[in-house]
């Protein structure tokens, strides 16, 4: 079930769970095992920004040439599957996933047209038997109608090692402080920014991961997610 995208039914309202948060807070691992657990759609949309960044700078597109970006964005050829993402008919997966592409996610994702080309793109995951969207804007603006909203957060350090441990697991060696850096960078870019900004809406429940684990952080959105169906 994981991964697929099927037409909304708009008679069949499925239950939605939003899990938004800075970089690194861990939501998009309490996603996808919230999503198992349910058997419900995921609907992972930073993987969405970063496979528009990851074609502009294939095409050499700037990452402030905003209608180059939403043209893209509008016809992007993405195909989410258990095993991962293609763009193109190319498997992604492994490439959408550096902190470069991070880092040009985040510019892209300030322009307007770009979220907007990406919208109902993003609706379209909303199907029965439920939803789990991870992102930053799923509770406020993709989904605003779900009926569990969980914002997560981490201390920045938290944050900094736990990326430091994602990208080790990958062969990766990174410095905290440098991830510290980028992950400031980024947050900053994606709290500021005119257009959807990362915050918690208004009836989302804030979770600070910082001193929880995996298990504690899926059991809570579970438990939150039980709580509101009843
Ligand atoms: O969740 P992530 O780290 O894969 O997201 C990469 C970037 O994409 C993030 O820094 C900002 C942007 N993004 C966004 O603007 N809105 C979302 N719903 C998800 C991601």
């Amino acid at each position: 079930m994981v991964g697929s995208a099927n037409e909304a039914d708009p008679a069949t309202p499925a239950p939605v769970i939003t899990i938004d948060g800075p970089a690194a807070s861990g939501k998009g691992t309490v996603a996808a095992r919230v999503a198992r657990a349910l058997g419900f759609h995921l609907l992972d949309s930073g993987a969405l920004y970063r496979l528009v960044a990851l074609k502009a700078i294939d095409a050499g597109i700037a990452l402030d040439d905003a209608p180059r970006l939403v043209a893209l964005a509008a016809a992007l050829d993405v195909a989410f599957t258990a095993a991962g993402v293609a763009l193109d008919g190319r498997d992604v997966t492994r490439a959408i996933r550096g902190e470069a592409i991070a880092e040009a996610a985040s510019r892209v994702a300030v322009h307007p047209g770009v979220r907007s080309a990406l919208l109902a793109r993003q609706r379209a995951f909303c199907a029965p038997p439920g939803l789990v969207a991870d992102g930053r804007d799923m509770g406020t603006v993709v989904f605003p109608q779900a009926g569990t909203k969980v914002f997560v957060t981490a201390s920045p350090q938290a944050r900094a090692e736990r990326r430091r441990l994602q990208l080790a697991e990958r062969g990766v060696v990174a410095a905290v402080d440098a991830l510290l850096a980028e992950i400031h960078a980024r947050d900053a870019r994606d709290r500021s920014r005119a257009v959807a900004p990362l915050a918690p809406a208004s009836d989302a429940v804030v979770l600070d991961t910082t001193d929880l684990t995996i298990d504690d952080a899926v059991a809570f959105v579970l438990a939150r997610f039980a709580q509101r169906s009843a």
